[in-house]
């Protein structure tokens, strides 16, 4: 068994189009290669919601899985009683899989970034992104348009393996700055940031919490 799946070297210049051709290879068989790897991630995720609408309805809080994939942080949602989420992901073929565990609402094909999602503002409680920030994929320039769909008052929970902040080149000396630029510009405000090891087999991640202001 390998240690780390890497669908994309790191640091490797790929287009979007090169990105959604990965994952839609990747989609039949990407829940057994993270199963075999017994990875965490979508768990740690998960329970951040659990905490942090610990006395809500569950199943009235509106969440959109952001990256969503083939579902796995949706699953663990909805084990925990949150059923009221959408996905969106730009692998049609990813979000397939997704569709078969009969968790989502709206499953939507697109690519998040600066342009507009086909979706209202202040639609979503939260939002929860999980491993959408890794090479070639997810970039600080979608954090306006993941703001403007969550309601004022909502959470936007981003986990990701640690080492990227540092190692990757669209992320070391950006991502963390644009996320403390927004603070300033009072669009959302950051309610914790914290390590979590094992997040990935031996491999600590991080977990960032805004609330929309
Ligand atoms: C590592 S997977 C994470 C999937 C799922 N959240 C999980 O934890 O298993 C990354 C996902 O991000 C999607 N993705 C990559 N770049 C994207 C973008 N710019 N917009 C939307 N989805 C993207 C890929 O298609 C893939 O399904």
């Amino acid at each position: 068994m390998c240690d780390e799946v890497v669908f994309i070297p790191r640091n490797q210049e790929i287009s979007p189009e090169g990105v959604r051709k990965n994952y839609d290879d990747w989609a039949t068989s990407y829940d057994q290669v993270y199963a075999e790897l017994d990875y965490k991630a979508p768990q740690f995720c998960a329970e951040t919601l659990t905490e942090t609408f610990a006395a809500a309805d569950r199943s009235q809080i509106r969440i959109l899985d952001v990256a969503a994939g083939t579902g796995l942080v949706g699953e663990e949602l909805h084990k925990m009683g949150f059923t009221n989420m959408d996905a969106v992901d730009c692998s049609q073929k990813m979000l397939d899989e997704a569709k078969v565990k009969n968790i989502y609402g709206r499953l939507i094909c697109d690519f998040v970034g600066p342009e507009q999602l086909d979706m209202e503002k202040d639609t979503y409680d939260a939002i929860v992104c999980c491993g959408g920030f890794a090479t070639g994929l997810l970039n600080e320039d979608c954090f306006p348009e993941l703001i403007r769909v969550v309601k004022p008052g909502g959470i936007i929970c981003i986990t990701m393996r640690e080492l990227f902040l540092h190692t990757l080149e669209a992320y070391k000396d950006k991502l963390e700055p644009a996320m403390a630029r927004l603070e300033q510009e009072g669009l959302w405000e950051r309610l914790s940031r914290d390590v979590i090891p094992d997040f990935y087999p031996n491999k600590s991640g991080v977990r960032f919490v805004f609330r929309v202001l």
